[in-house]
C-alpha cells in the first residue's frame, strides 16, 4: 500500500506520459501521408503498440518472440523474424514504427537500412529508444543485464516472472544515439521531421516511488548541464525521432539520388 503523496506523484507521471503520447500522435498525424488503407509496421511489435492505431490501419508485427507476437491483439499480421536481417520489398510501409527496440540490437545500423528501404515515399519512421548519454543510459550500458533486470523488479515493482518480463537484454550501441540515427537516415534520403528528448517513464516512475532519488536526480539535472556547459543533459534519458522520407519529385537532384532505385536496391539487398 503506497501513501497518498506518493500515489499523487505517479499519477502526475501517469498525466505527462498520456499527454506526451497524444501530442506525438498528433504530431505523426500532422506528417502521415493521405492514403487508405495506412500500411503500418510495428518493427519489434513486442505484445502491445505505443501509439494509437486507428481503426482504418493496416497493422504488420514482426518479432522474435513468438510469445508476445501471440499476445498482440493490435495486428492484421504476423511475422516471426529478426529486424537486423528480415528483407522487405522496397516501399512497403508508410508508417514504421520501432519503440524501445533499437536498443536491444547488436547491428541497429542494420536493422535501421532495412527499414529506410521500406518505406514509402511521404512515409514515416517513429523510433523510440533510450538515450545512451543520460544517468539511466550509461548504467543500463555499462552494468550487466541482470543489474537492470533486478532493478525493475526491486526498485520499480515489476511482478512478472522473468519469462513474461517486458525486459530484454540490452546492448546499446553508440550507433544508437540521435545524432548518429540522424546522420544515418540523412544519409539514406530521410529527413529528421522531430526530435523530442525528455525524461522517460522508469526514470519518472523511480522519481515518484523514492524522494531521495528525485532529489538526487533533480540536483544533478540542474548542475551537470551547467558544468559540461549544455553538452550533457542526465535527465534526458529517451529519444523519440521522427524521420520522412520525402516524395521524389520534392526532392532536390542530389536527394533525389539517394532514394533513387538502386539505393532502394541496395537497402532491399542488404
Ligand atoms: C522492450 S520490447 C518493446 C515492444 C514494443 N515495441 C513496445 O513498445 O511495447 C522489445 C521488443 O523487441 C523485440 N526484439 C528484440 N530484438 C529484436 C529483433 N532483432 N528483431 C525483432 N524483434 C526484436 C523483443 O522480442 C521485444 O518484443
Amino acid at each position: 500500500m503506497r501513501c497518498p503523496r506518493v500515489e499523487q506523484r505517479i499519477k502526475r507521471v501517469d498525466a505527462f506520459l498520456r499527454s506526451m503520447k497524444d501530442r506525438l500522435h498528433a504530431e505523426i498525424r500532422l506528417h502521415l501521408p493521405v492514403k487508405t488503407p495506412l500500411r503500418v509496421l510495428e518493427a519489434g511489435c513486442g505484445s502491445s503498440s505505443q501509439i494509437t492505431i486507428e481503426p482504418e490501419w493496416h497493422v504488420t508485427g514482426i518479432d522474435l518472440s513468438e510469445r508476445q507476437l501471440s499476445q498482440n491483439r493490435v495486428l492484421h499480421e504476423k511475422i516471426l523474424g529478426n529486424i537486423e536481417t528480415h528483407r522487405w520489398e522496397p516501399e512497403s510501409f508508410d508508417l514504421i514504427v520501432c519503440w524501445d527496440v533499437i536498443e536491444h540490437l547488436r547491428n541497429p545500423e542494420q536493422a535501421l537500412r532495412n527499414l529506410f528501404g521500406a518505406l514509402s515515399q511521404g512515409g514515416l519512421l517513429v523510433l523510440a529508444f533510450p538515450h545512451i548519454l543520460s544517468i539511466k543510459g550509461l548504467i543500463t550500458k555499462f552494468t550487466p543485464y541482470s543489474v537492470a533486470s533486478a532493478f525493475y523488479r526491486f526498485a520499480i515493482g515489476e511482478t512478472r516472472d522473468t519469462t513474461e518480463s517486458s525486459q530484454f537484454p540490452t546492448h546499446m550501441r553508440f550507433g544508437i544515439l540521435p545524432g548518429r540515427i540522424t546522420a544515418l537516415a540523412q544519409e539514406h534520403g530521410l529527413e529528421l521531421s522531430c526530435q523530442y528528448l525528455y525524461e522517460g517513464p522508469v526514470q519518472r516512475y523511480f522519481r515518484a516511488l523514492s524522494r531521495v532519488a528525485n532529489a538526487g536526480f533533480s540536483a544533478a539535472g540542474l548542475l551537470l548541464p551547467i558544468m559540461t556547459f549544455g553538452r550533457f543533459h542526465p535527465n534526458h534519458t529517451d529519444c523519440i525521432l521522427i524521420l520522412k522520407k520525402p516524395v521524389a519529385h520534392d526532392l532536390t537532384d542530389t536527394a533525389r539520388a539517394r532514394v533513387s532505385p538502386s539505393t532502394k536496391k541496395e537497402h532491399h539487398d542488404a
